[in-house]
């Protein structure tokens, strides 16, 4: 096989783009992936870069090199309409010309990582941030003298406790994600009776439903077959959902859970007659550290977490979630597994 058609497939099949510049700074040549990138119409033979790429800093370099042969620099980083590209700028010095060869890599998915690990980070810090600063401002108080008086003793305590609490949960949430998308904490699929895990886990939140006055209940039909599926990561769905559910139902309100046997699969509806999501919010709660009403969650202690990782646990499954909510009526988390 000829050189030529291996260079030339080459350049055709690279997820690169490939561009040669002569030594007016015109287009040379351009491989299709360029052309599909930066699309120009008639054509890009003969073009100046300028017409092509707008980007200042790409032109200074590009101008820089033609007027006096040198690259300021080999590396540029350049956004086009929503996407981002590294550009790697090579001289090639030819017996007749010498000219310019640039790779322009597209690395907008990198860059959409990048800010969500920066944001995550930025969201961390300030999550745990908040509690500590309460419980550094209490423990200073009391021991600027606030000790003395018994009463506020256990009153900045308590409150201390609290923030140190919902530290703890975080830092427990955030692990279970962080095992969860590191693929360490893997999916065991054994049959799962719902029926059993359902009841075992609306057991323990009965305390806590009775304090605030909520009823909750289940109506689960005979003979409803077992999920394939891990018991405790689905039970960390119910637990959460079920959380979520008692958290943001007034006094009064009810909890139910219902299963239903679908085509190869179960669903299980958690219904609250709460107060609602507006349908604008809906698409985001399953995102990290999103919530509807910040002060009201971190009130009831919440982290902020429990969505993203029920939502990671049903992923895991294979499963699919589904949300339905009225603000001011209630809302309905449901959630499908394949049976077995
Ligand atoms: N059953 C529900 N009723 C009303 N709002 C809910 C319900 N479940 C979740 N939400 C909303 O979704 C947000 C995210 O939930 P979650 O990830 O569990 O975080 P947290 O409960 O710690 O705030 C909550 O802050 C709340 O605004
Ligand atoms: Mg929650």
């Amino acid at each position: 096989m000829g050189k030529n058609i291996i260079l030339e497939a080459i350049a055709r099949e690279m997820r690169t783009g490939v561009l040669a510049l002569n030594r007016e700074g015109r287009v040379l040549y351009a491989n299709p992936f360029f052309l599909n990138a930066f699309p120009a119409r008639g054509g890009v033979e003969g073009k100046p870069i300028s017409l092509l790429i707008k980007n200042a800093g790409l032109h200074k370099t590009i101008d820089g090199f033609i007027q006096n042969n040198t690259l300021l620099s080999d590396e540029i980083e350049i956004n086009e309409s929503d996407r981002y590209f590294n550009v790697r700028l090579v001289p090639l010095k030819d017996r007749e010309e010498s000219s310019l060869l640039l790779f322009l890599k597209d690395i907008t998915e990198e860059k959409r990582v990048e800010t969500i690990k920066k944001d995550f980070v930025a969201n961390v810090s300030h999550e745990l941030r908040t509690p500590l600063a309460s419980i550094k401002g209490y423990s200073e108080t009391l021991l600027d003298g606030g000790m003395d008086d018994k009463g506020t003793l256990k009153e900045f305590l308590r409150v201390i406790d609290r923030h140190a609490t919902r530290m703890a949960r975080l830092i427990d949430d955030l692990l279970t994600l962080s095992r969860l998308e590191s693929h360490q904490m893997t999916i065991v699929s054994a049959p799962v009776d719902l029926n059993e895990l359902i009841h075992a886990t609306m057991k323990g939140f009965e305390k806590q439903a009775r304090d605030k006055g909520i009823v909750i209940a289940s109506a689960l039909p005979d003979g409803l077959p077992k999920v394939l599926g891990d018991r405790d990561r689905l039970e960390q769905v119910m637990v959460n959902l079920l959380d979520n559910a008692i958290k943001y139902t007034p006094s009064g309100g009810r909890v139910s859970v219902t299963a239903e046997k679908t085509k190869g699969a179960v669903r299980v509806d958690v219904k609250d007659t709460g107060i609602g999501i507006p349908a604008a919010d809906i698409p985001r709660i399953f995102e990290r550290f999103y919530r509807v009403d910040k002060a009201r969650s971190r009130e009831l202690g919440g982290t902020g977490l429990g969505l993203a990782i029920v939502k990671h646990i049903i992923q895991g499954h294979n499963g699919k979630m589904q949300v339905e909510s009225s603000p001011g009526k209630g809302s309905t988390f449901s959630f499908t597994i394949k049976s077995c």
